[in-house]
């Protein structure tokens, strides 16, 4: 079938949208029309050529919900007609990592989908007789795309398809860094470094978790407002006096569990030095620049601080995607403060423009 996409023609340059070719699902793929689709950092990441693994030409797009159409052989967990909030990160339930409740990161199609391939090492996009690669598996800047079943979460046909879209990214890996990797316990201390969606995820899970004190950080006024709207109890314009500012509230102590979902080094420091002497667990989120490390004194370690990081917010996709949605559907998260702005697929380059001056939290592209 023809469809319109948006195109990674090459790196540095705006998208292409066009028409382009994308053939019928093969064995254990499905075929989704999709409807909306969020745009994130990651997308922007790989166009700019800053991302090393990055390819071109490829249809960007990882943060879509849409409706399957059609399904090859062997799918068994999916049917025309089924909602789905796509995957980057997907979970087929039989390998050594879907195996072992500790993780997310199944290793089932890693390397194919690292390089623009379905599993069995082909495409399903084309234009003109040269072959397209996907992007991150999903590929969803399109009016439909085509990916594996163990990639694509069902979710409930009552969840609008801007709002599902968030959780296809940005919003489950707050969420998750909170529940999922961190295990934020009940009447627990939390400081959150950076109110972006990832961020405010955090900001969410805290409290669904049922922290007792959420002091949100981040340089913004505006997202702090957000934070607050979402369980935020204290806010906090950061700076180099963050962490003093932060000891300061806990006797000296520190916070129980601290977030960072800035992308930058040397707040994931603050966010490490922030974590409470004798227990405290910093969790990164953030993608940090090509070649930077994260510094850290052993000092603050041997005293008891721990470091960990999240993909994907630990989430398992097709088991635990649909629970988070079915939360938002019961009032549990406010999906609808979260997107900023819609728009249509033509805009994608526009919406580049509004995440570049950080201009709202989330633009959703509404395709079709
Ligand atoms: N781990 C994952 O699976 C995963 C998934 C999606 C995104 N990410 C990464 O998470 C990070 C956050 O993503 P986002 O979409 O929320 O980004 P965003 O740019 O919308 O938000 C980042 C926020 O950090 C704030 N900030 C910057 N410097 C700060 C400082 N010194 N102190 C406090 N706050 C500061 C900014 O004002 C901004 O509000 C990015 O690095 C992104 O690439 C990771
Ligand atoms: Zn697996
Ligand atoms: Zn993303």
């Amino acid at each position: 079938m023809q469809i319109r996409a948006a195109v990674l023609e090459e790196f540095g340059k705006p998208l292409v949208v066009q028409d382009v070719s994308l053939d019928g699902p093969g064995r254990g793929e499905a075929l989704v029309r999709v409807h909306a689709c969020g745009v994130c950092h990651t997308d922007l990441y790989t166009a700019s050529g800053a991302d090393p693994t990055g390819y071109a030409p490829c249809v960007l797009g990882h943060e879509g919900a849409g409706v399957v159409e059609a399904v090859g052989d062997g799918v068994t967990l999916l049917a025309p007609g089924d909602h789905v909030v796509t995957l980057f990160a997907p979970e087929c339930g039989e390998c050594v990592h879907c195996r072992d409740p500790r993780t997310n990161r199944c290793v089932a199609i890693r390397e194919r989908q690292g390089e623009g391939f379905l599993p069995d090492g082909t495409t399903r996009l084309s234009r003109g007789g040269e072959r397209l690669r996907h992007f991150m598996g999903t590929s969803t800047f399109a009016e439909a795309t085509v990916m594996p079943e163990i990639a694509l979460a069902k979710v409930s046909p009552e969840a609008p398809f801007a709002g599902a879209a968030v959780f296809a990214c940005g919003l489950s890996t707050g969420i998750g860094a909170a529940l999922n990797t961190a295990r934020v316990q009940p009447g627990a201390t939390v400081a959150v470094f950076g109110c972006g969606l990832v961020g405010l995820g955090c900001v969410i899970g805290a409290r669904l978790a049922g922290a007792e004190r959420i002091v949100a950080i981040d340089l913004s006024e505006g997202r702090l407002e957000h934070a607050r709207r979402h369980g935020a109890t204290d806010t906090l314009v950061g700076g180099p006096d963050t962490v003093a500012a932060l000891r300061d509230q806990t006797g000296g102590f520190g916070f129980d569990f601290t977030f960072e979902a800035t992308g930058n080094v040397a707040v994931m420091g603050q966010a490490v030095e922030a974590a409470r002497e004798a227990w405290g667990l910093a969790t990164m989120c953030g993608v940090a620049g090509k070649g930077e490390l994260l510094e850290v004194l052993p000092r603050l370690l041997i005293t008891g601080r721990r470091v960990t990081g999240s993909s994907f917010g630990g989430v398992l996709g097709r088991t635990q995607v649909p629970q988070l949605v079915e939360r938002w559907l019961g009032g549990e998260i406010d999906v609808d403060d979260l997107l900023s702005h819609r728009m249509g697929l033509d805009d994608v380059n526009h919406a580049f423009e509004l995440m570049e001056r950080q201009d709202g939290i989330r633009t959703i592209l509404e395709i079709s």
